[in-house]
């Protein structure tokens, strides 16, 4: 029997209304059952300084201790001027410290970009690809996901309505689980 994988699914996101938070949950919701989604946003993680590395903030040892824990990690982020918000970048230097005990290393990684845009923030995931390899576990290579459009894709309450989305995340979720479990053996 397949076991179940806890992954954190971090969000890139701060805005209320984010669609890459909408995303998030809706990765949550189609992840198949071998896979569990903790969502989770960075709103309590306070700036990374170096001068505080020796006596960390509790937010950060909460943070870290979370990621060691999983199973996983989902990047899931938008793209602000061709690169990761801030907030993402402040929260992957939070995890990757102390120097050599990264809580990110080891844990199969996704990276899904998204965007209401044309380009569905693929400088943002390209950048990622760029930041991780030398903190991160192994990261998901095939399929690639920039999604595109996502403007129209939610209803009122935040549900998924654009079926080819739907479709796309699907995909894309079974894959990452197989990934994991791969990982996991
Ligand atoms: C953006 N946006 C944006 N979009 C894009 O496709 N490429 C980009 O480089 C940028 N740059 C950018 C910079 C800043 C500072 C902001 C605030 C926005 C638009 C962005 O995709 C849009 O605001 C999304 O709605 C942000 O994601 P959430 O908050 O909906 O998850």
């Amino acid at each position: 029997m397949a076991h179940l994988h806890n992954v954190v699914a971090i969000v890139g996101s701060l805005r209320k209304e984010s669609f890459t938070l909408k995303i998030a949950k809706a990765l949550a919701k189609l992840a198949p059952d071998n896979l569990k989604l903790d969502v989770v946003t960075l709103h309590d993680i306070s700036f990374f300084n170096q001068d505080l590395e020796a006596t960390p903030p509790a937010d950060w040892v909460a943070f870290r201790e979370k990621l060691h824990k999983s199973n996983g990690v989902l990047f899931v982020t938008p793209e602000y001027n061709r690169s990761i918000p801030g907030v993402l970048k402040n929260a992957i230097d939070v995890g990757s410290r102390p120097y050599g005990k990264s809580s990110f290393l080891g844990k199969p990684t996704g990276i899904v970009s998204n965007s209401p845009g044309p380009l569905g923030g693929v400088s943002a995931a390209k950048h990622l690809q760029n930041i991780l390899p030398g903190i991160s576990g192994p990261i998901l290579g095939q399929p690639e996901i920039y999604l595109n459009g996502v403007g129209d894709a939610f209803d009122d309450k935040g549900e998924l309505i654009k079926e080819s989305l739907q479709a796309v995340l699907k995909q894309y979720i079974d894959a990452y689980a197989a990934f994991v479990e791969k990982f996991s053996k």
